[in-house]
């Protein structure tokens, strides 16, 4: 074997090594941390960087008003950290350097706002993403992306595996000399139980008839194949639920069908599917800038946008104009994680309203919408 076949394997063996004890891990942890139970609930607020300042300082301005009582009490604490900037993800050459990790790993709940992603050919080194790392680091292993808008009847929830599929060694692929690159896609048995389990669940508790499962087992067999054997050995616990399965092309142009679209209720699907479909179930709603998402672990969780740092925003001078609901829809998710349901249903509210009924103010990215900061404080004024 020449040397660059022979670095090939033994990575690939690396992987298959770590993946197997990442499995084992999972098999030992199975409880969630119960915030109910602790004297005091530190919420980490993360701003990340391009345009994630700013949407993220209303957020937390947001969050400091309906938590204001849990504050002065005591019961609730807000750590500032704002050391998560590619500028010092690019010097330290990590991810997330080691001190910032520390910090978040501090806190139970995080809102983050979004990090730029570097990829080949970037001014910045081709670092692994904040967010996978995160997610990885903290074991955030569902990604929850509600997406709804009433006018139209579409009132999703998507489970995206978070740690798993095409991410989980993303940066991890090899290189055999110029003339071949293999990237690796993972399933371990756990991995897919714990996220399929979890919208199962997520449907039994609120009532939702249908769980649809999305893969595309019919080409990538051993990967995709696990999931849907697993779901639809799962399925057989819940006969109130219906489930059904779909492969993600069908699936994707299905969403756009609006005679079949109302249907879809609650979808489970892999890491890179999720990915894709959230985005695109994101602009029924009014784009990646409205919508929000959960990232739940067993003993963290982090509350954030869907969509990226925007750094052609920042470029053209537009920042100001970045939409704030994708992190506060983030933030409705966080006060019904910390279980603050009354706070979660007044800002979720506000945002309705806001965004689907009196429509006073539009964001449009730009000079032609109105900024942030106004669009924030006409949210605040329907809370
Ligand atoms: C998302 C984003 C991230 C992802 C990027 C920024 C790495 O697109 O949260 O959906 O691919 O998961
Ligand atoms: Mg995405």
């Amino acid at each position: 074997m020449d040397s660059s076949l022979n670095k090939a394997v033994e990575q690939f063996t690396g992987i298959l090594v770590s993946q197997l004890a990442r499995a084992e891990a999972m098999e030992a942890d199975k409880g969630f941390a119960d915030y109910s139970a602790m004297d005091k609930l530190i919420i980490g607020i993360c701003g990340g960087d391009g345009i994630g300042p700013i949407i993220t300082s209303q957020s937390e301005r947001v969050l400091r008003k309906l938590l204001a009582e849990d504050t002065a009490a005591g019961r609730v604490e807000f750590r500032g950290i704002d050391s998560l900037t590619i500028e010092n993800r690019a010097r330290e050459g990590k991810a997330i350097p080691a001190r910032t990790l520390a910090k978040l790993k501090e806190c139970h709940v995080i809102l983050k706002g979004p990090t730029t992603t570097p990829r080949e050919g970037d001014p910045w080194p081709n670092i692994e993403s904040a967010n996978v790392a995160m997610r990885k680091e903290l074991d955030l292993f569902a990604n929850v992306r509600p997406v709804k808008v009433p006018p139209q009847g579409i009132d999703w929830v998507f489970f995206r595996e978070n740690t798993e599929g095409a991410y989980a060694a993303g940066s991890l692929g090899v290189n055999v000399g110029n003339a071949l690159a293999v990237d690796f896609t993972i399933a371990t048995h756990p991995g897919c139980e714990r996220i399929i389990r979890l919208a199962f669940e997520h449907a039994r508790k609120t009532g939702r008839k249908r769980v649809s499962v999305v893969t595309k087992a019919n080409v990538i067999k051993a990967t995709d194949g696990k999931f849907l054997t697993i779901a639809r050995e799962m399925a057989k616990e819940y006969p109130e639920i219906e489930m059904d399965d779909w492969y993600v092309d069908i699936f994707a142009a299905k969403l756009i069908d609006e005679k079949r679209r109302r249907d879809f209720s609650v979808v489970v699907l892999p890491n890179l599917y999720g990915d894709i479909i959230t985005d695109e179930a994101a602009e029924f709603q009014g784009g990646v800038g409205t919508a929000g998402s959960a990232n739940i672990g067993r003993k963290y969780a982090m509350f954030e946008a869907i969509h990226g740092s925007a750094p052609r925003m920042v470029e053209e001078g537009r920042a100001q104009y970045a939409d704030p609901c994708s992190m506060l829809r983030a933030s409705v998710l966080l006060l019904d994680h910390i279980g603050r349901a009354e706070q979660a249903r007044r800002l979720e509210k506000a945002l309705d309203f806001c965004m689907f009924e009196e429509k006073k103010l539009v964001i449009t990215g730009r000079d032609t919408g109105c900024t942030c900061a106004r669009f924030a404080d006409y949210v605040v004024s329907a809370l």
